[in-house]
């Protein structure tokens, strides 16, 4: 085990009604407050209305930037924070899912900063501060409403960069099941399939911890359990209450605890076709993790081995592959390019693509020959 440093810092709200605590929260951290969501799915579910209400009972002054789309993009950073600056806000209440948590967070550094948000992800910046964030989470996937990730991309530049900063966690988040029933289908399913990424870019990641390595097993146990049943009952309270808390667990820091760090390769390869195609994140983990799985099997066997036994019933490295492969199909998600639309002629400008965004994974390094048998893997 390598040695290690737990501090989580984010106080998680779980459960219904949890957002009735968010007037009094609000207003520890003062009275300007900047609202930041996506497109239109908090005012159709009637959420908007119900986070307004407790912004005006903590007697707060409202500001507002809406309309962060999925897998968010830097322009919208700058006008937010822009909008944040002019108002001189107190702190950031973000409404939604991981594309506005992850939008708020580099709002939340650009701030106080007076440069482009896009220094922070060139390093050119280095931030010592920023405004607190809520969140308040519509969408069971990333974790980001308890770590101190952001992911966001710059359309230019064609890079999707993942950036860490320890003043980032959410100070708060609120997370009810009951405001992701209206998720729609397919994104519920790519969101199962993320939180399951997550465990296994821990599980695949340098070092050797067994406690931490069950911690994973568990969650994507959970997973595999109810995320069908979930499927085939979308409205499902219950089922969603177990999905959101394990999305969370699967990316808030102890998927990894004892190891020196995950392995993020995956990732790294579905956030080239996200940028590149605009490809949901879950849909481009999906049909990239069994190709991987598939191409470094020979050196993960007794991983394979330990997951398939502990998730799956399975006793050989191919057919725990085969029926975590079945299972995002059985979700719902793609699990081949073709069902994202990307054919063979792509290949190129895919593998330039991550090559020049370095994706090389932490643990199982990729150089570019690994990245294009895996592109041919992802492609039959
Ligand atoms: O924009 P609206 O109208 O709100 O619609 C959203 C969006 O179209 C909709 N939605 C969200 N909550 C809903 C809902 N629709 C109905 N009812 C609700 N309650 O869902 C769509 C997708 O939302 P998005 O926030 O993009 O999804 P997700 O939570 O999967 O976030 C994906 C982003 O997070 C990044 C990904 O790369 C991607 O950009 N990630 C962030 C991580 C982190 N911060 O730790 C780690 C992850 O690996 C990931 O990279
Ligand atoms: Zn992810």
């Amino acid at each position: 085990m390598e040695n290690f440093i737990i501090s989580n810092p984010t106080c998680l709200h779980f459960g219904k009604g949890v957002i009735n605590d968010l007037s009094e929260t609000v207003s520890k951290f003062g009275k300007r407050v900047l609202l930041v969501y996506g497109k239109n799915s908090i005012k159709t579910n009637g959420l908007y209305a119900q986070v307004v209400a407790q912004l005006h009972q903590a007697g707060s002054a409202v500001f507002e930037y809406a309309g962060i789309k999925s897998n968010p993009v830097i322009s919208d950073v700058d006008a937010a924070a822009e909008i944040g600056r002019k108002n001189n806000i107190d702190v950031i209440v973000a409404v939604g899912g991981g594309s506005v948590i992850d939008s708020a967070k580099i709002i939340a550094l650009a701030i106080p900063l007076k440069n482009r948000a896009w220094e922070l992800f060139e390093y050119k910046v280095k931030p010592v501060t920023a405004i607190p964030l809520i969140a308040v989470l519509t969408l069971a996937a990333t974790g980001s409403e308890m770590n101190g990730f952001a992911v966001v991309q710059n359309d230019v530049t064609k890079q999707k960069p993942g950036y860490f900063s320890p003043f980032i966690f959410p100070k708060h988040s609120f997370l009810d099941p009951s405001f992701t029933i209206t998720v729609p289908a397919k994104y519920t399913a790519y969101g199962i399939v993320d939180l399951i990424a997550h465990a296994l870019e821990g599980f695949f990641g340098k070092g050797e911890t067994t406690l931490t390595d069950r911690f994973v097993c568990s969650i994507i146990k959970e997973a595999v359990t109810y995320g069908p049943l979930l499927m085939k009952d979308l409205t499902n309270y219950g089922y969603r209450e177990k999905i959101m808390f394990a999305a969370t667990c699967a990316l808030n820091g102890m998927t990894s605890y004892g190891k020196k760090t995950g392995d993020w390769g995956v990732h790294g390869i579905g956030h080239s076709l996200s940028v590149l195609y605009d490809i949901p994140h879950g849909a481009t983990l999906s049909v990239a993790y069994p190709a991987w799985l598939n191409y470094f099997k020979s050196r993960i066997m007794d991983k394979l081995n330990f997951l398939g036994k502990e998730v799956f019933d399975t006793n050989s490295p191919e057919a725990t592959i085969t029926s975590l492969e079945h299972y995002f199909h059985l979700l719902g998600a793609p699990v081949r390019l073709k069902e994202i639309g990307i054919d063979a002629w792509k290949k190129e400008e895919i593998i330039e693509n991550m090559v020049f965004n370095k994706t090389t994974g932490d643990n199982l390094k990729m150089d570019r020959a690994d990245l294009e048998n895996i592109f041919d893997l992802m492609l039959n």
